[in-house]
């Protein structure tokens, strides 16, 4: 497998050349390379730096207009340490581009329970959200995850809590008291929980324990 070598642009904080990956894509096909997927890790680990907006916006305008199945990992979405450039992910900014985009893209997003801010690592349990893939696709997907060996338990039950959370009546929705106790960066500030003292004096105000 080949890739097409594009930039990165430091007075952007890294943020893609689109220009650079443009060319790039343009001069694999000349050359005869089938170009057909293009990965973006939003938000990066270990450092939970966040892709911006236009970028995002860009990357997907960019994969819609050159066929190019666009795959997000987005595992990453509960360990972001700033608030600056906040976490929206690929399939929003897709819907947010309205028709003329969305419904020419091809997106598969990825989530994991394995990476909360909690430290749930070894939990070994993901998913995937597919967008605009056709059915041959995702029947040829299913065939392949079938004959593969079977998640362990307890991953799945932790994706399966991930993705529908206890219900308790008496709460207005417990995944967001979760989200609220566990993912300060994720809320807005006035519904953020009041600051604690930080253990080891930590600089950083997210850092909660
Ligand atoms: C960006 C990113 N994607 C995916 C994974 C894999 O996640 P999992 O623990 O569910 O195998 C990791 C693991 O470190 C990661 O950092």
């Amino acid at each position: 497998m080949r890739r097409p070598r594009y930039a990165l642009t430091e007075a952007t904080g890294w943020q893609t050349d689109m220009d650079s990956l443009q060319a790039a894509v343009d001069s694999a096909r000349e050359a005869g390379q089938t170009v057909r997927a293009m990965v973006v890790i939003n938000p990066g680990n270990p450092t939970g730096q966040c892709v911006t907006r236009e970028t995002l916006r860009r990357s997907v305008q960019f994969c819609a207009d050159n066929n190019i199945i666009l795959l997000a990992d987005e595992v990453y979405q509960a360990n972001i340490y700033q608030d600056e450039t906040p976490f929206y992910s690929m399939l929003r900014t897709a819907h947010d581009l309205g028709p003329r985009v969305v419904d020419r893209l091809e997106l598969i997003s990825f989530h994991s329970a394995s990476k909360g801010a909690l430290g749930e690592c070894g939990l070994r349990g993901g998913y995937l959200h597919m967008h605009g893939c056709t059915e041959v696709f995702k029947r040829e997907l299913y065939k392949l995850f079938s004959v593969s060996l079977s998640p362990n338990v307890v991953g799945n039950i932790a994706v399966g809590l991930m993705c529908n959370p206890p219900k308790v009546p008496s709460l207005p929705s417990p995944y967001f008291l979760f989200f609220q106790l566990s993912y300060p960066p994720f809320l807005p500030p006035s519904l953020r929980p009041p600051p604690r003292a930080p253990l080891f004096s930590s600089p950083n105000p997210h850092i909660h324990m």
